[in-house]
């Protein structure tokens, strides 16, 4: 199998994933070859991680056997529609884009199709990937796809039905999680008059120092709430404002990025510019 990689777009996200591949050992630089609409782009991360380049993306296609594209929703079509001869069933074609689903992928190429849906924890070789593989995919291509993101985090293999509400839960949450963060620290320096700065780094500690208690095997999130929370001590009034209270925001949480990307499905159905995640 051809082992180098093209990505397609390098913004955030393309640059995160070559970051990633080469701090998780899945690549080495001369196994990727990025190219980006604006070019300054492309030229600085090569520059920073010493990867390829290619002058366009149809030189980029014509010289990997896997070909990630990491562009926006309102992108994939025009981006597609410039390298759709090359794009033949011999290349293995990775979608990160949300919503743009595998039959839209597949009308237009006939290439083997992945979506995968990443997270920015990614960068720290921790999280959860997303996959959906088409039925076009062999097994070397799966074991090639589950290879190459699990050297960045843990691949979850899902069904597109679902990848929705797993995007909610795994892509979406490191914004929800800083959010709340955010939020307590804030509120410890309204309710208390810890000064903000120092409530948000000692939060920010708190919680790092949580998540890597969460690391050790076993433990599960209910362990870490009943270690702190005596019964009938302070913390366990704390927890039950949450047990009462946070249920219901967490369903909107839900509830509003489910109203959201339904509106993106019908948006991309008929096809104008939107954007996701
Ligand atoms: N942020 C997340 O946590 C996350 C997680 C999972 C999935 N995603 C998805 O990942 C996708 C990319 O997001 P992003 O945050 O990386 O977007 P971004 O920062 O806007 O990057 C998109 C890049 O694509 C380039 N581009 C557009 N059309 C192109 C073309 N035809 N050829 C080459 N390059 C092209 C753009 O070039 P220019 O420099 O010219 O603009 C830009 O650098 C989105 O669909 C998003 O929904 C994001």
């Amino acid at each position: 199998m051809d082992t180098r990689i093209g990505i397609i777009g390098t913004g955030s996200m393309g640059r995160m994933l070559i970051r990633s591949f080469l701090r998780g050992g899945a690549a080495v630089p001369q196994q990727l070859c990025a190219s980006n609409r604006t070019p300054e782009a492309q030229n600085a991360i090569a520059a920073e991680t010493g990867i390829q380049t290619a002058d366009n993306n149809r030189t980029l296609v014509k010289d990997a056997g896997v070909i990630i594209l990491c562009v926006r929703q309102p992108d994939v079509v025009p981006a597609m529609e410039e390298i759709k001869d090359l794009l033949t069933d011999d290349k293995l074609l990775i979608s990160i884009a949300s919503d743009v689903p595998l039959s839209e992928l597949e009308a237009l190429t006939s290439a083997r199709v992945v979506r995968v849906i990443p997270s920015v924890t990614s960068e720290q070789l921790k999280g959860v990937s997303l996959i959906v593989f088409s039925e076009r995919t062999t097994k070397a291509d799966r074991e090639r796809v589950i290879s190459l993101f699990g050297a960045i985090g843990t691949p979850a293999i899902i069904s597109e039905q679902d990848i929705e509400s797993y995007t909610t839960l795994t892509s979406c949450a490191p914004a929800f999680f800083a959010e709340m963060i955010h939020e307590f620290a804030v509120s410890a320096s309204r309710m208390t008059g810890i000064p903000a700065d120092e409530a948000e780094a000692l939060s920010r500690e708190t919680f790092i120092g949580t998540a890597a208690l969460l690391e050790i095997p076993g433990t599960a999130c209910t362990d870490i709430v009943s270690r702190v929370a005596t019964p009938g001590g302070i913390t366990e009034e704390g927890v039950n404002v949450l047990t009462c209270r946070f249920p219901a925001v967490c369903d909107e949480i839900f509830a509003a990025t489910g109203r959201k990307h339904a509106t993106f499905r019908n948006a991309s159905s008929e096809n104008t510019n939107t954007e996701g995640n």
